[in-house]
């Protein structure tokens, strides 16, 4: 069955200052989840919110929290994570020496189990572990900073992906995230994404309500 496709801004573009009013601003506006990115200084250069940050959150919202840790070694951040309040807790499978053990982790706090694939990491590296996945996130630029580039070459991965998924019968979520806005989402919802990730295309807009019914309008004609 085709999935209604969601909308996840990312909370990396927001006011950091204020960033409860900006939680509750997207939520007003009409997101479908919070995407919360958690950099570690090593995975990625920054570093950005931990688990106390999406712990101070949770009172804001009650959609679900999409946790994406660009950090080594997430089996250590996990648990902190699922207190905090998260629903799905998506880890990188190229900061994984055992990928299907962490995914079982995850799902064992009865937490959605997610796994991100760097722009040059083959679709193929997780044909073997769809039976745990609950979604698979796919970057569109290299993990980091919001505001980049979208790269096109990601695009034949994104319809590589959904028939992979397909084929396996896995109904995992297929998200993409990294340089979605106005002029690149038909194309990433055109090949297969129904989970968008938006960080400047929502934070950046002076209406964020605007800007997400913008995204999925163009979402759902192409998808
Ligand atoms: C990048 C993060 C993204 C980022 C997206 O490393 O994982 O979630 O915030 O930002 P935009 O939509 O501005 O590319
Ligand atoms: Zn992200």
């Amino acid at each position: 069955m085709k999935k209604q496709i969601v909308i996840a801004p990312s909370i990396l573009s927001a006011d950091f200052a204020d960033l409860g009013n900006e939680v509750r601003a997207i939520d007003e506006g009409g997101c479908d989840w919070i995407h919360f990115d958690v950099m570690d200084g090593s995975f990625v250069p920054p570093i950005t919110i931990g688990d106390n940050v999406c712990k101070a959150i949770r009172s804001h919202t009650d959609k679900p929290i999409d946790v994406h840790l660009m950090v080594n070694h997430p089996d250590t951040q996990v648990e902190a994570f699922a207190n905090a309040g998260a629903d799905i807790i998506t880890v990188h499978q190229e900061a994984c020496v055992h990928l299907e053990r962490t995914l079982q982790y995850i799902r064992s706090l009865g937490k959605k189990a997610g796994v991100s694939l760097n722009p040059a990491t083959p679709v193929s590296t997780i044909r073997h572990v769809l039976h745990c996945t609950d979604l698979v996130l796919l970057m569109s630029v290299n993990p980091g900073y919001g505001g980049q580039k979208y790269i096109h070459a990601v695009t034949d991965k994104i319809r590589e992906c959904r028939a992979m998924l397909d084929e396996a019968g896995c109904d995992a979520w297929l998200e993409v995230d990294g340089g979605v806005n106005v002029e690149t989402i038909e194309e990433v919802a055109a090949a297969g994404a129904d989970a968008i990730v938006a960080g400047s295309a929502v934070y950046n807009k002076p209406d964020y309500a605007a800007a997400i019914a913008e995204l999925r309008a163009l979402a759902s004609k192409a998808g």
